[in-house]
């Protein structure tokens, strides 16, 4: 097939399972939205065979990847060059295919985060207390664009303590943070609570210690569905002013990769909105 510039460009999001996944409809929103000419598909990668899921795709002549569960660690290792907040992360959910052929690695997750915090729901991370639960990769990739928001305190909070203490003393040059187990957050209280672990798979919330929230604290799932997810009724039940859930993360990490391949932001307004049904 012979290829030339005026070909729509291909991007697609690969993951296992992929057939959930929002990011076709979020893309193809953006496209509509400003104009830009690029196909959004789905990949379903083989867990056995990762690289040559992604190679395949690339040699195809597609421009772009989102990296989604299990393969943004993967991701990080096939990458030829990345981001700074991609190595803290050590997990990519953007592969970029440069000119010369090589590809880029970056995350846009925490800064998908940290957008969705304070430019939709308006909340202050300057002086926060925050603890963030989990140590894993979706952990990984928040934490570093967190503590560059000046927190008065990151604490990351993990079941398995030795994780979140490693995580927090590779971060240590960049901000107050500490990392401890669960049992260790009691007595403590935090303006915000992120939920970074996978316990809401099983429908589960990790065991957190009760006054953790403070009053009018805030609680945030990187996690979203259809129905509240465990955390947020978590969240509700124990007095959140506002207990919210990834969606708003889902389609800002999408607006900041978007970016990082068109050199065009598109408003993310409007389709969250649609996405929850409220346009
Ligand atoms: P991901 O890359 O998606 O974050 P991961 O690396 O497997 O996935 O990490 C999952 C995180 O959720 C871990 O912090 C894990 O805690 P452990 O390090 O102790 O395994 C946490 N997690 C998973 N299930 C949990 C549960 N039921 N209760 C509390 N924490 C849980």
């Amino acid at each position: 097939c012979i290829r030339d510039s005026t070909m729509t460009d291909r991007y697609a999001v690969i993951g296992n399972p992929i057939e959930h996944s929002k990011s076709p409809q979020i893309h193809a929103a953006f496209a509509r939205q400003t104009g830009e000419d690029i196909e959004y598909g789905r990949v379903l990668g083989d867990p056995k065979q990762v690289e040559a899921s992604f190679r395949r795709f690339f040699a195809a002549g597609g421009k772009g990847l989102n990296v989604t569960v299990p393969f943004k660690e993967a991701a990080w290792r096939i990458a030829d060059e990345r981001s700074a907040r991609a190595e803290t992360a050590r997990a990519v959910n953007t592969l970029i295919l440069l000119d010369d052929g090589r590809l880029r690695g970056d995350n846009t997750d925490g800064v998908g985060l940290v957008r969705d915090l304070k430019d939709n729901q308006g909340l202050v991370l300057a002086a926060k207390r925050i603890l963030l639960l989990g140590a894993g990769g979706a952990s990984r990739g928040v934490a570093r664009p967190l503590l560059e928001e000046g927190p008065e305190t990151l604490v990351i909070g993990n079941r398995t303590a030795s994780k979140a203490v490693e995580l927090a003393s590779a971060l240590k040059p960049l901000g107050p943070v500490q990392g401890c187990g669960l049992d260790a957050l009691a007595g403590r209280a935090f303006d915000l609570i992120i939920n970074g672990t996978a316990a809401g798979l099983q429908d589960e919330v990790p065991p957190i210690p009760d006054g953790c929230l403070a009053p009018g604290g805030w609680t945030y799932d990187m996690m979203y569905g259809d129905q509240p997810t465990a955390f947020c009724r978590w969240g509700k039940a124990h007095g959140a002013v506002q207990a919210l859930d990834g969606l708003g993360m889902l389609v800002e990490q999408a607006a900041d990769s978007f970016f990082l391949w068109r050199g065009v932001r598109p408003r993310t307004g409007p389709v969250i909105a649609t996405l929850r049904g409220r346009d």
